[in-house]
């Protein structure tokens, strides 16, 4: 390797075109995807305080909302639903008629290029804001793993392109692959959330999807300190057919990306989430920071550690700033 004065690193930074040219990392609409929270019985869009800039939709007005998000350039979002019909095993998510059939199929009759990704869980939906079935102090696994099949093929009927179970039980991908195929969508792929912390970064999101947990979720949730059993938690759900692996949050585990992308061939998304997003949007509003380069920084950092895909609240002001 030639040093100064022969080697000069600085001739290739030299002009703006030259730098576009080299420019290692992209990040296009391609790469994206949109989370976004529909709520029922709500007449207006509502802001989510917690999250400058981000709403939950009525019901009623997702196909507009959609449409929007589909002719901006959106190619695919993460529905979540907000509900008022709670219980304590969150059973209108498997309700043929119940909010997560409607808001996709809603979605699927407004724009149906636009990808709909179903975020697979039930804290959403349960009373005690608690991922599946109580029994006892303890989350059941196998129960829960049971009910999030019958949610999946829910799902799959009413339209949905793609199932992304985030609830983190064990055997949760092998269980839905085994409902989706008895029911004949064994086309459809899962996105498996995999490496999902117990992460204090998802606090944001809890008021955004008026989820009322009592507790923590470190039972079933990692422990944010561990990087090799986050390894093992992605390679143990490509062993069970998830077409798609991710991590979550995203940039405080860019570590965990990148060695989840050197032991996987599998397409790797990464999760950009509500807290994540609320530090930089609150530092930008008080003149901290400037907004739309650090965005850049992030997502392109994400990619960079080894993303394919990008899941980001920020995805609406990209397709419409440019990155
Ligand atoms: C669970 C789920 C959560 C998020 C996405 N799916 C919350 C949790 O695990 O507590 C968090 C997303 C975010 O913070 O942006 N269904």
């Amino acid at each position: 390797m030639a040093l100064f004065p022969t080697a000069r690193l600085r001739r290739l930074r030299a002009n703006p075109t030259l730098r576009d040219m080299l420019r290692e990392t992209k990040v296009s609409l391609d790469d994206l995807i949109y989370p976004i929270f529909i709520e029922e019985e709500l007449d207006d869009f509502a802001p989510v305080e917690s999250m400058p800039g981000v709403h939950r939709i009525p019901e009623k007005k997702l196909g507009a909302a959609i449409k929007e998000i589909h002719r901006a350039g959106i190619k695919a979002v993460m529905t979540f639903g907000v509900s008022r019909h709670k219980d304590d095993t969150g059973s209108d998510s498997w309700n043929e008629n119940g909010l997560l059939a409607r808001m996709i199929k809603r979605a699927k009759d407004a724009a149906p290029e636009l990808l709909v990704i179903s975020d697979t869980c039930f804290c959403e939906y349960t009373s005690h804001g608690h991922c599946g079935v109580i029994h006892g102090e303890d989350v059941h696994n196998d129960h829960t793993i049971e009910n999030l099949g019958r949610q999946s093929v829910v799902a799959a009927r009413a339209g949905a392109d793609m199932i992304a179970p985030s609830a983190m039980m064990d055997g949760q991908v092998a269980a839905i692959r085994g409902a989706l195929d008895g029911s004949g969508f064994s086309g459809l792929p899962i996105m498996a959330y995999s490496s999902k912390f117990a992460s204090a970064f998802y606090g944001p999101f809890r008021a955004a999807a008026g989820c009322d947990l009592k507790g923590d979720r470190k039972a079933y949730q990692m422990d944010p300190l561990n990087g090799r059993e986050a390894i093992r938690e992605s390679l143990t759900d490509e062993a069970e057919g998830a077409d798609i692996l991710m991590v979550k949050p995203a940039l405080p585990y860019l570590d965990v990306l990148s060695q989840v992308r050197a032991h996987s061939l599998l397409p790797l998304a990464a999760y950009q989430v509500s807290g994540e997003y609320a530090m930089i949007k609150f530092a930008a509003m008080a003149g901290a920071i400037d907004e739309h380069r650090v965005v850049r920084e992030t997502l392109g950092g994400i990619k960079r550690a080894g993303a394919d895909l990008i899941l980001t609240y920020f995805a609406m002001d990209i397709a419409r700033q440019g990155f």
